[in-house]
């Protein structure tokens, strides 16, 4: 049974972030990698971003799982005869993960492990402190990493149990396809023959509303966006002005993709870890890619990273899709 209790925060190597993002900002057309998004600001301005009216992935996946999470315990009750263990990758809160402990509680699943996998460590503290509350009972396991690199978790094998991997909020959407491939044969390998895997993927659909999901009214996603520049202030002794920079959001048909980008406002010089990058007027720096998948394209990118696709759940209006998938026995 669960012991209630949490271990200390495992730590596992990370890169430092000038270089990163120098890595980023040298390339004939400037980009940023997306996870530097996710320090403590940029995860309360994403939370901020989950509550907006024109922001629907955050509602309509959370009706999913409210809706659906019966029916998705019912598949996973065979297999979870001697109890399951919650690994949630990229875990900046515990909300939707709360949905779903609490399905499969009721459908007989009994939740005895939960690992939040994230690169914020004050965000975990935070879920840790508040799930000892809520969860006392609940064994949590928080883990500090990347979750594109491989990973040892941090709870023993155990026979009878499910594994069951969630990545919810479309997260697998700001991966390349090839990447998000990489990452799913990663998480194969994490979670072990026997696991299974929901993933929570956004759809394809009208621009109309795609765009000004990245483009909000209140100017909350240009605020996230920024905050990138922001922390590479903060935490890297760059001198980016911030004003200097606008949010643009664009709709890439052909790469079925929403594209976000900082536009610098005019010819300009930036100091970062000893380096001075040079901005022409009007040049743009890639901060995200997020890529809208159809149902049957996601279970065939699954399905070529060696996960067997199986059911799919989707709202009415098809804007959002919960795909269960099925580990081979030797992934
Ligand atoms: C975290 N991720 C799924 C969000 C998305 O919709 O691609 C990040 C985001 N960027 C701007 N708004 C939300």
């Amino acid at each position: 049974m669960p012991d209630g209790s949490s271990t200390l925060l495992q730590r596992q190597p990370q890169t430092g972030i000038a270089e990163e993002a120098l890595t980023g900002l040298r390339q004939e057309h400037k980009v940023l990698p997306a996870k530097l998004f996710y320090d403590a600001e940029g995860c309360r301005l994403f939370e901020q971003i989950t509550g907006l009216p024109e922001y629907y992935p955050t509602r309509t996946e959370r009706a999913l799982l409210e809706h659906r999470g019966a029916a998705i315990a019912a598949v996973l009750r065979p297999l979870a005869e001697g109890g399951t263990e919650l690994v949630e990758y990229g875990a900046c809160t515990e909300a939707k993960a709360a949905i779903l402990l609490r399905a499969l509680a009721a459908g007989g699943c009994d939740p005895a492990v939960y690992v939040p996998i994230d690169v914020a460590e004050s965000a975990l503290e935070a879920i840790v402190a508040r799930l000892r509350e809520s969860h006392p009972r609940l064994a949590v396991r928080p883990v500090v990493a990347d979750f594109m690199s491989a990973l040892t978790l941090p709870i023993p094998e155990s026979r009878g149990r499910l594994r069951l991997g969630f990545f919810p909020g479309s997260t697998i959407g700001n991966l390349e396809p090839a990447s998000a491939q990489a990452f799913l044969r990663h998480a194969a390998a994490t979670l072990g023959p026997g696991a299974r895997f929901l993933v929570g993927v956004d759809l394809r659909k009208d621009p109309a509303i795609l765009v000004p999901a990245y483009d909000d009214a209140e100017g909350v996603t240009a605020a996230f966006n920024r905050n990138i520049l922001a922390r590479l202030n903060r935490e890297a002794g760059a001198d980016f002005d911030l004003p200097g920079f606008v949010h643009r959001a664009v709709w890439n048909d052909a790469e079925s993709r929403i594209e976000m980008h900082l536009v610098s406002r005019r010819a300009q010089l930036v100091r970062l870890g000893g380096e001075t990058i040079r901005f022409a007027d009007g040049e743009t720096i890639h901060t995200e890619n997020s890529y809208k998948h159809t149902v049957d394209g996601f279970r065939a990118l699954a399905a070529a990273a060696g996960w067997r696709p199986s059911e799919v759940w989707t709202d009415a209006a098809g804007l959002f899709s919960l795909h269960l998938l099925a580990a081979g026995e030797s992934p």
